[in-house]
């Protein structure tokens, strides 16, 4: 299959069968993955393999309790590592500064999504199913300890994967007219977007309930005020339609119980002693 193929043809799998996966592929993926380009070079990432079932139950939980996680049967976290060059080049009686500054730590956290991405396009050329996990940052803090991270060491993105127990349906994507300007950024004609919205979302079809109006009607109230969160929920009662905005942005997103906060993760850095982010 040639590379359009395999993109234009991919979805994220959430829908695992009980069948393994074959240890060479695995192995297979994982030299693709690591054949990644990372910023400088320095692979300033780990891989960590997990495949036993109560850690996976325990990662699922703590990735906003999505249950296939658990039902996966390997999830590879991608982490930023600064530990192992760190005691690499400490051997060699050198002293690094190997956090550098806010743009590095921007790149190691690219260069282990990158890998990961890596590894999820080698997946499906192997015909198996994956998903990019960014949930695992939600309780990043619980997931190091999980994983036994040691300082300096930064869960960032998981792939769940498996073999496809069906092969699901393709979301729509906006196409490159709408995505690729030339040259310099332009505003696009609204109908023209809205076309693209139309269409991207074609297949998209949930209806209004009670438990959803209540809570997009207290969000979009905490938000934007009494009157626009009315003349939202009317809007979406007319239609008999949740608009995916005020599902995702209004109902789903929203939801931080049991999540870390912006402090939160700034305090975690700190634990890990990743503060080059903190430099010039
Ligand atoms: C950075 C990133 C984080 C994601 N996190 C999650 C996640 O936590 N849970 C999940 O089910 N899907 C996750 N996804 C998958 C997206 O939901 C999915 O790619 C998107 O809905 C488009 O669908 P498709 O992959 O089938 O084309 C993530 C994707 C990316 C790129």
């Amino acid at each position: 299959m040639d590379y359009l193929n395999i993109m234009k043809n991919r979805n994220s799998c959430r829908d695992f069968s009980d069948q393994p996966v074959d240890e060479a592929v695995l192995s297979r993926l994982l030299e693709a993955a690591v054949c990644a380009p990372t910023s400088g070079g320095f692979q300033n990432y780990s891989i960590i393999k997990v495949k036993e079932p109560e850690r996976k139950q325990a990662l699922a939980k703590l990735c906003r309790n999505q249950g296939f996680i658990g039902k996966a049967p390997v999830n590879l976290i991608f982490c930023v590592d600064l530990h192992r060059e760190k005691r690499i080049a400490e051997s060699y009686s050198v002293l690094p500064n190997i956090q550098f500054d806010y743009e590095s730590l921007s790149m190691f956290i690219m260069d282990a999504a990158i890998a990961a991405q890596t590894l999820c396009i080698a997946a499906e050329a192997e015909g198996l199913g994956c998903v990019l996990i960014g949930n695992i940052v939600t309780n990043q803090n619980q997931v190091a300890e999980l994983l036994n991270l040691p300082k300096q060491v930064l869960p960032v993105i998981m792939v769940s994967l498996g073999h496809r127990k069906n092969k699901g349906t393709i979301s729509g994507k906006y196409p490159p007219s709408v995505m690729v300007h030339e040259e310099t950024y332009q505003e696009q004609d609204i109908a023209d977007l809205q076309a693209a919205w139309k269409a991207k979302y074609a297949d998209w079809n949930i209806k209004p309930n009670e438990k959803l109006m209540t809570r997009i009607g207290e969000i979009t109230k905490a938000y934007f005020g009494e009157d626009y969160a009315a003349k939202g929920t009317q809007l979406i009662q007319r239609n008999n339609w949740v608009d995916p905005f005020s599902f995702w942005y209004g109902y789903y997103y929203p939801n931080h119980e049991g999540m870390m906060t912006a402090s939160d993760h700034l305090k975690f850095l700190e634990e890990q002693e990743m503060t080059g982010y903190k430099k010039k």
